[in-house]
């Protein structure tokens, strides 16, 4: 894909010490295996929220990923249809929700970015309702935008500016640009449908004008009382926003440092969820992302507390690789690498995995 993608793909945010974090103190956690289990016969299969799937791991919500690739989205929601995984779809991804109906089976959920306007908020959820998502996901780490400088250095601007340099960059990589020539340049469609003009100028601005800004804790219940289905809220990271949150009687909580691109003081999202875990003690489900990178990465977030997990950036370095394909590729390999993993610790069964013996390495 094209440097300016990469770059927004890859980005954290300011220095990138939050990214950083994610991933080395995800390879500090180790798992003590057990030894003479006889024939095991491992299995993945989960249930969350009343609903089976064939993987505890699923497609994080992702903005405009048809900038990464071409049709990423459709490639991302048909193969969680066929592999039985959750696919959630962001308020700005490249693709409405309408668009997908056909596409993510019943395995769509909807991400909500809430707009300042309750009306626009409502409008939003009928539509991703009508088209067959089920569970509502509400982000609420974005109070304003944050700082992502590796992309303005990269050339990235809303709407897109054709410079010299991105011409160049878009040349090199001739697969990318004739997908983008044939299927459009990338657009926020969801949005598109409320923004009073089409361009993606226009839609820029409504995006910084009329998304966030004003959540709380009032503005959260009215939306979860609209959806009147499984609610998660996205974005947790102290023990105190979990606990009103199960008091409050959310349905899950997505424990998130929205993969080290929001705020740079945060913590890791592994390092704060065994806390977390604790405190919850079951009451409710826990969803867990940031800085999975593998099979063995979902084992050890599991045995920190989380009974599901979400994955952003690998599933579009699949589909940037090998296209369609990629999207199954990076599903087989994540799932070969959980059942290599659950043979090599002596289990069977995932829900015994918070029992594991973990050790933290420090050094
Ligand atoms: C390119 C990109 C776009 C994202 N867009 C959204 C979004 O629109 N809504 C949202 O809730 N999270 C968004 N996220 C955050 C992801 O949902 C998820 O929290 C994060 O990617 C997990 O970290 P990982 O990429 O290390 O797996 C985005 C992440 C990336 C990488």
């Amino acid at each position: 894909m094209p440097f300016v993608a990469k770059e927004y793909l890859e980005t954290g945010t300011d220095n990138d010490v939050a990214l950083g974090s994610n991933r080395n103190d995800l390879d500090k956690i180790k798992l003590l295996p057990q030894i003479l289990k006889g024939s095991l016969n491992p299995s993945l299969k989960t249930q969350l929220l009343g609903r089976s799937y064939s993987a505890p791991f699923g497609v994080a919500p992702l903005g405009i990923p048809s900038l990464m690739w071409p049709r990423a989205e459709h490639a991302l929601a048909s193969m969680a249809a066929e592999m039985q995984i959750p696919f959630c779809l962001s308020t700005v991804a490249s693709e409405s929700p309408s668009g997908l109906q056909h596409a993510h089976g019943d395995m769509g959920w909807y991400q909500l970015y809430v707009p300042k306007e309750k009306e626009l908020s409502f409008k939003l959820m009928d539509n991703a309702k009508k088209a067959g998502f089920h569970t509502l996901v509400v982000t609420v780490d974005i109070p304003i935008p944050s700082r992502r400088q590796r992309t303005k250095r990269a050339g990235l601007t809303t709407p897109l500016t054709i410079t010299p340099k991105l011409l160049l960059d878009a040349l090199c990589h001739p697969t990318w640009t004739m997908g983008t020539i044939r299927h459009g340049v990338p657009r926020l469609k969801t949005i598109e449908e409320h923004a009073e003009f089409k361009s993606l100028m226009s839609v820029g601005k409504f995006v910084r004008s009329k998304l966030g800004g004003n959540l709380d804790w009032t503005y959260l219940d009215t939306i979860r009382r609209y959806w009147d289905g499984p609610t998660i809220v996205k974005g947790v990271m102290d023990v105190r926003d979990a606990d009103r949150l199960v008091k409050e009687g959310y349905d899950a909580i997505w424990v998130s440092n929205h993969g080290g691109r929001q705020s740079d003081l945060s913590p890791s999202s592994i390092s704060v969820l065994p806390q977390i875990a604790r405190l919850i003690d079951k009451q409710v489900p826990i969803v867990f992302d940031s800085g999975i990178r593998s099979g063995n990465d979902i084992l050890r977030a599991l045995a920190c507390g989380a009974d599901f997990v979400f994955l952003g950036r690998p599933w579009l370095y699949g589909v940037a690789a090998l296209g369609k394909l990629g999207a199954y590729h990076t599903c087989h390999i994540l799932k070969e690498e959980m059942m290599n993993g659950m043979y090599q610790l002596g289990i069977d069964n995932l829900t015994t995995l918070s029992q594991k013996t973990m050790i933290y390495d420090n050094e």
